[in-house]
């Protein structure tokens, strides 16, 4: 017999003692960029729970904060006629990918659960595509949050957090002065884009944010307060340490928990780093929103690839409806830092940061000062989004006056447009 021969045989065998392949919950090959401490913990919920109901779970992780790097693998993956099952993806990305046909949706589930009922309209609007539902959303998160040491402010007598861009930065001397790093960084274009975008939030409100980052509106673009929006970026440049390039955004939450810096401006997501840490909020770390009396919208939600077979099609369902369940909700958010995406899930468990964040947000919806976040994928195409990456690591990496970065951010974005 060839090896060839017995091989099959084998395998021949093996097919027979272990009576098919198909788990009751199918299969699912998971593509997500969660892989920091509070990020793994999270996911290992989800995963725990589809072993749960006898599904197989494949993960395949894409390190890479803000998922620059699982996007570029999942084209990889398209390309070449193999994408993974479900995939997370936000915002535009879900129509842009919808457009192309290559989603399966999951309305039978949505109509059956009646996600409708029970997801913010504004959210559910990004899940759908044509009417139906094309991905499931896990979380809330909210980007626009300063951390902070309550130990390290304490060591200069700072007993509140800023609520203006001017206190933080009066705030920062004190800090420089002591020799303390005010804020924690990593030099990545998604960090740089997130800090900016928090800052356009507080220098210009809600309303000019949507006006210069959602409708791209030229005027807005190069207006003054786009300008002044870059100075205060400028002076938050000069706030961080000097290794801040390329560092990853969890380590540059890690220096806060440590001492090493006093404040990071950063999503919710590092919540789930303090927590994973065993700190606690309140008394380990204090959160409070970046200035703008807004809330910025971040929400991870996962989408379903056209792929063949019934157990990965089976997989693919029972992973929308686990993902919306209740009670997975809540497991899943208190570890991810987040709050549920589902409006009927209590609360009863989540921190004092989560239930200002669930405040906040239901007050952003009634004062029309949702914005959503063009850092994190759910503002504009991926087009317009480089360019904003492009042009703000450049002025954050370089001495460009504000003025000429508000031209070169306005042709960027035309160009994009025009493609
Ligand atoms: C995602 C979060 C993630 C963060 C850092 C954000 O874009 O929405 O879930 O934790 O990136 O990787």
């Amino acid at each position: 017999m060839s090896i060839l021969n017995r091989l099959l045989a084998a395998t021949a065998l093996a097919a027979m003692i272990v009576p098919g392949t198909a788990y009751a919950g199918g299969t699912v090959e998971v593509l997500h960029w969660w892989t920091s401490g509070g990020e793994a913990k999270a996911v290992g919920e989800l995963k725990k729970a589809f072993e749960a109901q006898g599904g197989k779970w494949i993960d395949s992780p894409i390190a890479g904060g803000g998922g620059d790097a699982a996007m570029t693998a999942l084209r990889a993956r398209v390309m070449a006629g193999n994408p993974p099952a479900a995939v997370q993806l936000k915002g535009p990305g879900i129509q842009e990918w919808a457009k192309q046909g290559a989603l399966n949706d999951v309305q039978d589930v949505a109509s059956k659960e009646n996600w409708d009922s029970v997801l913010p309209p504004v959210l559910a609007a990004i899940m759908k595509y044509e009417g139906k539902y094309v991905a499931a959303p896990v979380n809330i998160h909210r980007v626009d949050w300063i951390w902070a040491n309550p130990q390290v402010l304490a060591k200069v007598g700072i007993t509140e957090m800023p609520k203006t861009w001017d206190e933080f930065n009066a705030d920062a001397e004190k800090l420089k002065a002591a020799g303390i790093t005010p804020l924690a960084h990593g030099g990545q274009p998604w960090q740089d884009a997130t800090i900016f975008e928090d800052v356009v939030l507080g220098v210009g409100g809600a309303a000019f944010y949507r006006k210069a980052i959602v409708e791209l509106d030229q005027g807005a673009l190069t207006s003054d307060t786009m300008i002044r929006s870059f100075d205060q970026l400028r002076k938050l440049r000069g706030d961080v340490d000097p290794n801040f390039s390329g560092r990853d955004w969890n380590l540059a939450t890690a220096m806060v928990m440590k001492g090493e810096a006093a404040f990071q401006i950063m999503g919710d997501w590092a919540k789930g780093e303090f927590l994973a840490a065993g700190k606690k909020p309140g008394v380990d770390f204090l959160c409070s929103p970046t200035p703008g009396g807004a809330f910025n919208l971040n929400s991870d939600s996962f989408t379903f690839f056209k792929v063949k077979g019934a157990d990965r099609l089976e997989g693919q369902k029972v992973l929308a409806s686990l993902i919306m369940s209740p009670g997975f909700q809540e497991t899943f958010n208190l570890a991810k830092g987040s709050i549920p995406a589902r409006t009927d899930v209590k609360l009863d468990k989540f921190d004092s940061c989560a239930l200002k964040s669930q405040a906040d947000l239901v007050a952003a919806i009634k004062s029309d000062s949702l914005v959503p976040s063009m850092a994190h994928e759910m503002a504009v195409p991926r087009t317009v989004r480089g360019e904003f990456l492009d042009l703000v690591t450049n002025f954050f990496n370089s001495d460009m006056t504000s003025a000429e970065a508000v031209k070169q951010l306005a042709a960027g974005v035309k160009r994009a447009q025009m493609q």
